[in-house]
């Protein structure tokens, strides 16, 4: 090899470093990887939290299962541990609904129909609708897609002649934000729909006061089997790299969802998505995200990457406990943290 021919591949090799660096912070694939690996080999044996068992399905799910993958925006993909077996994907589903009928319908769909402020309670508690009862469009309610009361009314507003209609356009979009197609489990969708008997009540309350307007029914059993969906870590980083490059999905390149539509996506899901523990969780974290009883939680750093944990075992607020410790860890390392960028 020349000189000339030398200088032009290390010219190439910085380039490529630097390509890199750009997506995630400072790093290297080595050093992403280790980060990874260095969280995985932490948490692996920690033991705090407990399965939900509300939805008798879930505590039947192992709790040692424990998988994390990171997505960067330009489609690289970083795991450690189980990123094959699927939980159920829960109110992680809540975020990609939202995002469907903001696409569909606009931003300001949901401000005014549904709002978009924390409601300061549980995620699935119904004196927060009580509390925050207005008259729907004559101001903007204490109220959000990320709960259940404003997910089901939600799930209600996504057009379709049929359920079946609507139920295609959901599973489309999941299945896009994910790069692949996604199946419901079961097994959860049946024991949740057995015990769903809250959130029946909670969609006939919503109907009763204008954030739905017909059929809560339906609304309810869709929203269900929406919870139902099985993913894996990998799939969850992925939707979260679809988020954190301008909602194009950057593993298969398909624009899901239109780039002007992610800040106010995200802008939600840094106000509730870990629900009464979202402002400490942004406190130490600074990225917006959103968890699921089934133990997962998805983290996107804008502009560089995606995150997600699966491992079912969850605190008190119904977090999965190393999820979010290995989600903060490993974007604390990679520059994460959108509140910390400082000008190049
Ligand atoms: O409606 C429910 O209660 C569940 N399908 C979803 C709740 C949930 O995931 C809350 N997340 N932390």
């Amino acid at each position: 090899m020349n000189r000339r021919h030398r200088n032009m591949l290390i010219g190439a090799s910085l380039v490529a470093v630097l390509a890199v660096t750009m997506q995630t912070g400072a790093q290297t694939p080595a050093e992403i990887q280790q980060a990874v690996d260095a969280a995985y080999a932490k948490f692996r044996t920690l033991k705090e939290g407990k399965n939900a068992d509300y939805i008798p399905a879930l505590a039947k799910v192992d709790p040692n299962l424990f998988g994390i993958a990171v997505v960067t925006a330009d489609g690289k993909v970083y795991t450690a541990g189980d990123v094959k077996t699927e939980v159920s994907i829960q109110s992680i589903s809540k975020v990609f609904t939202m995002a469907q009928v903001i696409e569909e319908q606009g931003l300001e769909s949901v401000e005014k129909q549904i709002g978009v402020d924390a409601t300061g309670a549980r995620f699935n508690s119904i004196i927060a609708v009580e509390a925050v009862r207005t008259v729907v469009g004559s101001g903007a309610p204490e109220m959000n897609p990320l709960v259940n009361p404003g997910a089901i009314s939600a799930t209600s507003m996504v057009r379709g002649g049929t359920a079946d209609a609507v139920w295609q356009k959901i599973i489309g979009f999941h299945n896009d934000a994910a790069g692949r197609p996604l199946t419901v489990l079961q097994d959860v969708y049946k024991s949740e729909s057995d015990t769903n008997q809250r959130n029946q009540a909670i969609g006939a309350v919503m109907l009763a006061y204008g954030y739905i307007k017909r059929n809560w029914q339906q609304a309810v059993d869709l929203y269900t089997r929406q919870c139902s969906i099985g993913v894996n870590a990998r799939d969850l980083a992925t939707m979260g790299a679809t988020l954190a490059a301008g909602g194009r999905n950057p593993v298969t390149g398909k624009q899901v969802l239109n780039s002007s539509k992610v800040p106010g996506v995200l802008a939600v899901m840094a106000t509730a998505g870990l629900y009464d523990d979202s402002g400490k969780w942004l406190y130490h974290t600074g990225l917006p995200a959103k968890s699921g009883v089934g133990g997962g939680i998805v983290a996107v750093s804008p502009g560089k990457f995606g995150i997600a944990v699966v491992s079912p075992p969850l605190d008190d607020a119904g977090n999965s406990v190393r999820a979010q410790r290995a989600i903060a860890d490993i974007s604390n390392v990679l520059g994460g943290n959108p509140y910390a960028a400082r000008p190049r």
